[in-house]
């Protein structure tokens, strides 16, 4: 088990230069055809009693992070440290043995509360499953806890005896809360956990989180596609394009001092409901990347209309405009303001 210090960290978890990346095979052989950069390099922290938000299209990472985070799958390099009152622990590099411990210390909330939650199994066997697997095998003790998980949800303790198919989605995003809960966590990866949700359903839920995180101090890594929710809960945004972090500051820096493109552009694309409202539209030129051709270069290679050769070889530079907003350059507007895509490079 690695470990730092003994001093309790303020951040709960920090990510370190963190990368995943999936092979693509084919045949019965398995060659190896190509190369996935899920994640590439990225690095932000987790500080406790806060809310990160992570933002980005579809196939940009988001998952991958989380997934990583819970070692639900290897990162193939970089550092997690979870730091708790026994020291820092790099979640990238323990054993299985060794996680198991900390496994209690990290939750998931899923995005889908109907595939999420056993069909066969009732509430109570639901949302008390990690107290039994935790060890607590007095059936009354389960019973008081489970009682207790779901009033905090907002759900009757009478509900026990229901199986998932009597619940809407919101009460069962409740319940998959309640059992996230259960072996009281500090670190809660929400993974998209109001999509699947009816816009008002989705205010009650993340009222609930805002709640339970006043309450019992929860970190939350929250992820979602939805820019006007991330902003609300949010104390620092990350925004992801394939793979790498292109931005990442506070809601008021995101949203009013963005600096890089990807950022404007998913700014630009917000629904505004007032019809009178003139949108400064701002979209993104060019043909998407495939993901299995990203690798080194800028990541807006195939977008940029005038990419010069450095844009090709040179992995893109993370520079910080000003404490905590980091902005990921590619190399050559950055050092010589060469590329058109930039309006760093307008204003220079
Ligand atoms: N097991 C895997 N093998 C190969 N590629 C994978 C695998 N899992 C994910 N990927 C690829 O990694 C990239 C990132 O996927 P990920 O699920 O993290 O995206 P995401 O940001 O969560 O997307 P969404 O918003 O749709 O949930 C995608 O290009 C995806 O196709
Ligand atoms: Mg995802």
């Amino acid at each position: 088990m690695t470990t730092k210090s003994k001093v309790l960290n303020d951040n709960i978890l920090e990510i370190n230069n963190l990368k995943k990346y999936y092979n693509l095979t084919s045949g019965i052989l398995k060659k190896v055809t190509g190369q996935v950069r899920a994640v590439d390099d990225v690095s932000f922290n987790i500080p406790r009693g806060k809310t990160i938000g992570l933002v980005g299209e579809s196939g940009c990472g988001k998952t991958t992070i989380s997934k990583c985070i819970l070692r639900a799958v290897d990162p193939t390099d970089g550092d997690i440290f979870l730091n708790n009152e026994n020291g820092s622990h790099n979640l990238a590099s323990l054993t299985e043995g060794e996680l198991r411990p900390l496994r209690k210390e990290m939750q998931m909330i899923f995005q889908d509360p109907f595939s999420s939650l056993n069909p066969r199994m009732n509430l109570f066997d639901i949302v008390s499953e990690p107290l039994l697997l935790n060890g607590i095998r007095n059936r009354t003790e389960r019973q008081d806890r489970v009682e207790e998980l779901l009033v905090k949800v907002g759900l009757r303790s009478e509900y026990m005896i229901r199986f998932p198919h009597a619940f809407s989605g919101g009460q069962r995003q409740r319940i998959g809360i309640a059992r996230a809960l259960a072996l009281n966590p500090a670190l809660i990866v929400c993974d998209e956990p109001v999509s699947g949700l009816d816009v008002s359903v989705q205010a009650q839920v993340i009222n609930l989180l805002m709640d339970l995180q006043d309450e019992l101090g929860l970190s939350y890594l929250f992820v979602s596609h939805d820019l006007s929710i991330v902003r609300q809960i949010s104390d620092q945004i990350n925004v992801m394009y394939f793979g790498r972090q292109v931005e990442s500051g506070t809601p008021e820096e995101i949203f009013n001092q963005s600096k890089h493109p990807y950022t404007e552009t998913l700014i630009s694309a917000i629904p505004n409901p007032d019809p009178d409202f003139k949108k400064k539209r701002n979209p993104i030129l060019g043909v998407t990347p495939n993901p299995s051709s990203v690798a080194s270069g800028c990541n807006f290679l195939s977008n940029c209309p005038e990419p010069t050769e450095e844009c090709v070889t040179s992995t893109p530079v993370s520079i910080e405009e000003s404490p905590g907003h980091s902005v990921l350059y590619c190399s050559c507007c950055y050092d010589e303001y060469k590329c058109s895509w930039y309006p760093r490079n307008e204003a220079e």
